[in-house]
């Protein structure tokens, strides 16, 4: 399969907002987008987005995930960064009409269609980098994704990162491009100099989460992560698969973890890391990197509480287990 998030739906859905109301929305092509050069949203990164995915089930019917937690997502997003109000209601059929047009294309399991609400603020004003964008446009694109970490089932090497953060502290809760683009500098060391997968920032100290996931630390039955605060994002899979580890009678605990923990905590060949996010899905950590030292977590290899949440929550997205706590929309 393609890189993941490299192949569009020739078209997606479109509204826009003028300032006072959302206008209907259309199917426009996906392979280009017109706005002012001068728009708010590419000079001063008023721009927010979304990732969740649809599955392609057995009996043929497609569902969203939780598509309510990313839109309520995207709504808070889109007032942090001082956007136009999104219209939750209207944002979810768009998010349906595109996805019936293009529902054949919704690859089978383990694969599926990745969809990526955007948000951006045009106002055609390169003098109001202290004023917010009062028109924007919302858009849905869709790629037909498989595995995002490329290597299958290999355990992930994370480089340690104490000393910077991913993003200024009032906005990693925010899903917005200039997050990533803070991060790539660091990622790129780290890829470049210790051959690492991705970064585990953790300002003084403080466990937060990668570049592009949440991570959860696994020791016997306990799982430990972040409490949720304005420093990282509230990650919709971290969210689920916390409730399904209580439902099969796991410690969650919700806390601050240091690295000196985490590192004494990996040494025990039980322990097990991994990432949760809607690409990376529960993808396991194999390998810390601290000062240039190389901590291998646990037994080094996935982990069969790793693999038992990931098949837990793969089940109910795929259709094989009952959606109990109603997380699935029929398009
Ligand atoms: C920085 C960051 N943290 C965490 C996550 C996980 O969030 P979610 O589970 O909602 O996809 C993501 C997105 O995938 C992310 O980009």
């Amino acid at each position: 399969m393609a890189g993941f998030g490299s192949v569009f739906m020739p078209e997606m859905t479109i509204a826009r907002y003028d300032g006072e109301k959302w206008s209907p929305s259309e199917f426009v092509p996906s392979d280009k987008l017109e706005f002012h050069a001068g728009a708010h949203g590419l000079h001063y990164a008023s721009s927010v987005f979304e990732g969740l995915k649809a599955f392609k089930h057995a009996d043929g019917t497609i569902k969203l995930f939780r598509m309510n937690r990313n839109l309520a997502r995207l709504a808070n997003s889109s007032e942090l960064l001082a956007l136009p109000p999104i219209d939750v209601a209207a944002t979810e059929q768009m998010i349906i009409d595109v996805m019936r047009k293009f529902a054949d294309q919704t690859p089978e399991p383990p694969g599926s269609m990745y969809i990526r609400p955007t948000h951006i603020g045009t106002d055609a004003i390169i003098g109001a980098a202290a004023s917010p964008s009062s028109t924007s446009c919302l858009f849905i694109l869709l790629s037909p994704v498989g595995n995002y970490f490329s290597g299958g089932d290999n355990t992930l090497r994370l480089l340690i990162e104490e000393d910077g953060m991913r993003c200024a502290p009032h906005m990693g809760m925010i899903k917005s491009g200039g997050n990533y683009a803070s991060a790539l500098g660091p990622i790129l060391h780290a890829k470049k100099t210790y051959n690492a997968n991705q970064i585990l920032f953790c300002p003084n100290g403080d466990v937060q989460e990668t570049g592009a996931a949440n991570f959860l630390l696994i020791d016997g039955n306990e799982i430990i992560t972040k409490n949720l605060d304005s420093t990282f994002l509230h990650g919709v899979t971290r969210d689920s698969l916390l409730t399904l580890a209580k439902e099969i009678g796991m410690v969650v605990s919700e806390r601050a973890l240091s690295v000196d923990e985490l590192l004494e905590r990996v040494a025990n060949p039980a322990c097990e890391a991994a990432l949760s996010g809607t690409a990376a899905v529960l993808t396991p950590v194999g390998t810390l990197i601290r000062d240039g030292e190389e901590c291998t977590v646990g037994s080094g290899a996935a982990g069969p509480t790793t693999l038992k949440l990931r098949e837990a929550l793969n089940d109910i997205q795929w259709g094989k287990a009952e959606d109990s706590h109603g997380w699935l929309t029929a398009i």
